[in-house]
């Protein structure tokens, strides 16, 4: 249910006073405020002022029953490649989870579906691959969910059309995560989430439980056979209303952490992950495994198994429980060369209880640094400074756009890494050849070298320049005639010409 934000509600709430950052935007919803959603117990913005492209739609309402309400309709883009939201105000440094969700319930009456076509575009974040979308059910909610510091003050989340499908979403969602939480987050390490789960228990999990509103799937379904993927064989559930100690560093709801799944056989537990389009583990997987000791200690009897980890270095690890206490158990690895299923096996060690496991989280790698210019341009480029006396070339010259070269300008193609397309060298004290390294910038369109001193012949490879659409050559002492190309491009009006010596600058006009 939709309910209109109440200060009620509000007042209620600002007794937890809570400052971190989020944002739950209820994309393609066309009223004009936010408004409170009590299943979620969270309060959803229009995405008007996110984003000022698309179009909103409401799903079909054969779909709409069961379905969050944010998934009852969403924002579509079909004109442009590339659309993008942004959201303001996070804080460079800081860790968010960042999830987009979309169901597609055939708002197009189904258009996209027909013939069994599934529906595909890709997810972004600024310039950095996110993941491709591959929309197949028409009824099924999909999730994406990254965990990333922020490189800067905004994040963008761009939609990208990369096969026939028209790209939308549902929803969009920020929680900013406590920094001390997953540690292996940092500037070159994002994770991408796989799954999510509590093993013990059989339904969703997120806030007000998770006070991060991390959503944990059920691990156990008592319809399907046992442990649907998850936990295979001989498994049963442990519940415990005893409070487990407080220090849990990952903070996984307690209601979680207090029930396990159980290994039936006294003997093993198996957790299986495979590859799938929901589920890639390569090239790195990261897992971490939550444990509680939900069984009061009998005698001397303790609590120890082995996890058995595969993965480019097999190892054995002896995991320890204490009576009640959460214990978090931190897997990175490389995947096998075959990674489509692996199994982590929990064994019990003689003379101990069974294996147990209450929750896990698995997730892969996700490279979102930002991608530099073409090499073979910067290489050029490079080339080109050192014969500069005088230059505040640092660094990449495209990335990051507030610091790129003055005398550059670039194109960003949406996959591919920058380009140079423009250079202007007007009036730098350049003299001698035409550097041949301008002959390797192969995607500029302006070149200005306008006023310097170079000399010798026009060199051919500035025909080979296929895009160049301007090129300034004059006030230089320049010799030998124009190349027939540049002539003829010059003549059907391809490119834009300038080419006088500085001699001939001066001559009378006949
Ligand atoms: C999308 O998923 C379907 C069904 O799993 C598969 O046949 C298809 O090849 C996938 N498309 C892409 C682009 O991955
Ligand atoms: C991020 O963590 C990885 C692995 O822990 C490490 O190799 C890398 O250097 C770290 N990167 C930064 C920018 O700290
Ligand atoms: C597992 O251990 C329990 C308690 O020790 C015992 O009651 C049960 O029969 C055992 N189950 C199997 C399959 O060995
Ligand atoms: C499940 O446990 C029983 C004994 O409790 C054993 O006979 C059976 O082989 C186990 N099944 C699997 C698939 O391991
Ligand atoms: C793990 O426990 C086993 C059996 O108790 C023991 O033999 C082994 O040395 C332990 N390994 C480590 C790394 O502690
Ligand atoms: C882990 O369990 C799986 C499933 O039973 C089995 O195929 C695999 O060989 C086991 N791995 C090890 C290292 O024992
Ligand atoms: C770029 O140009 C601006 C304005 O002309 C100037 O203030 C700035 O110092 C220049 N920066 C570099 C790196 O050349
Ligand atoms: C131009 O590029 C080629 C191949 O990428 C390289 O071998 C050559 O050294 C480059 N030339 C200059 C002048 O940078
Ligand atoms: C080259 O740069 C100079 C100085 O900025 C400018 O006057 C001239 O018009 C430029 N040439 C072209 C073709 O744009
Ligand atoms: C102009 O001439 C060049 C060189 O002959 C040729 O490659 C190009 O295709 C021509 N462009 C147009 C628009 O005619």
């Amino acid at each position: 249910m939709r309910y209109f934000m109440l200060l009620v509600l509000l007042a209620s709430s600002a007794i937890l006073v809570d400052c971190r950052r989020e944002v739950s935007i209820d994309c393609g919803f066309s009223g004009d405020d936010a408004y409170y959603d009590d299943r979620t117990s969270k309060i959803y913005a229009p995405d008007a002022e996110y984003i000022d492209t698309g179009a909103n739609h409401e799903i079909d309402e054969s779909y709409v029953t069961g379905q969050p309400v944010q998934a009852q309709n969403l924002r579509s883009f079909p004109d442009g490649v590339r659309n993008c939201y942004t959201i303001n105000d996070v804080t460079q440094g800081d860790k968010y989870l960042i999830r987009a969700s979309f169901l597609y319930g055939c708002y197009d009456g189904g258009q996209q579906m027909r013939h069994g076509r599934s529906l595909t575009f890709d997810l972004y974040f600024g310039v950095n691959f996110w993941q491709t979308m591959n929309i197949t059910v028409a009824s099924h909610l999909y999730i994406s969910e990254i965990i990333t510091l922020a490189s800067s003050d905004y994040f963008s989340i761009c939609l990208v059309k990369s096969g026939d499908g028209i790209p939308f979403i549902s929803a969009l969602e920020l929680r900013q995560l406590d920094s001390e939480l997953y540690k292996d987050v940092n500037q070159s390490v994002s994770l991408r989430l796989s799954e999510r789960k509590s093993m013990g228990l059989d339904q969703t999990i997120r806030f007000p439980d998770d006070i991060y509103d991390r959503i944990w799937q059920p691990g156990y379904t008592s319809r399907a056979a046992s442990y649907s993927r998850d936990v295979r064989r001989n498994s049963t559930v442990l519940t415990t209303t005893a409070e487990l100690g407080s220090d849990d560093a990952y903070k996984v709801p307690s209601a979680i952490m207090q029930s396990a799944a159980v290994s039936s056989d006294n003997n093993t537990l198996i957790l299986s992950l495979s590859n799938g389009d929901d589920v890639v583990m390569a090239p790195m997987f990261y897992v971490y495994l939550h444990f509680a000791e939900l069984r009061a200690p009998k005698g001397n009897e303790k609590s120890i198994f082995q996890l058995r980890v595969p993965g480019s270095r097999p190892r054995l690890i002896n995991i320890s429980l204490e009576y009640l206490v959460a214990r978090h158990i931190q897997l990175i690895d490389q995947a096998n060369s075959d990674p489509s299923t692996f199994y982590l096996n929990l064994t019990r060690v003689p003379g101990s209880l069974p294996p147990l496991l209450n929750a896990m989280e698995a997730y892969s790698y996700v490279d979102l640094t930002k991608i530099s210019t073409d090499q073979g341009d910067v290489d050029a480029m490079m080339m080109i400074k050192r014969l500069l006396y005088h230059t505040e070339w640092q660094g990449d010259p495209c990335v990051p756009v507030q610091f790129a070269w003055n005398e550059t300008k670039c194109s960003f193609p949406i996959s591919t890494p920058p380009r140079v397309t423009s250079l202007d060298l007007f009036n730098r004290g350049l003299k001698g050849d035409i550097p041949a390294a301008i002959g390797n910038l192969s995607a500029i369109t302006y070149l200005n070298l306008s006023r310097n001193t170079f000399t010798g012949p026009i060199p051919p490879f500035l025909a080979n320049l296929n895009s160049l659409q301007t090129l300034d050559l004059s006030g230089n002492q320049l010799d030998g005639s124009l190349i027939d190309v540049l002539c003829n491009r010059q003549a059907n009006g391809s490119l834009r010409l300038r080419y006088l010596s500085q001699f001939s600058v001066h001559l009378p006009i006949p």
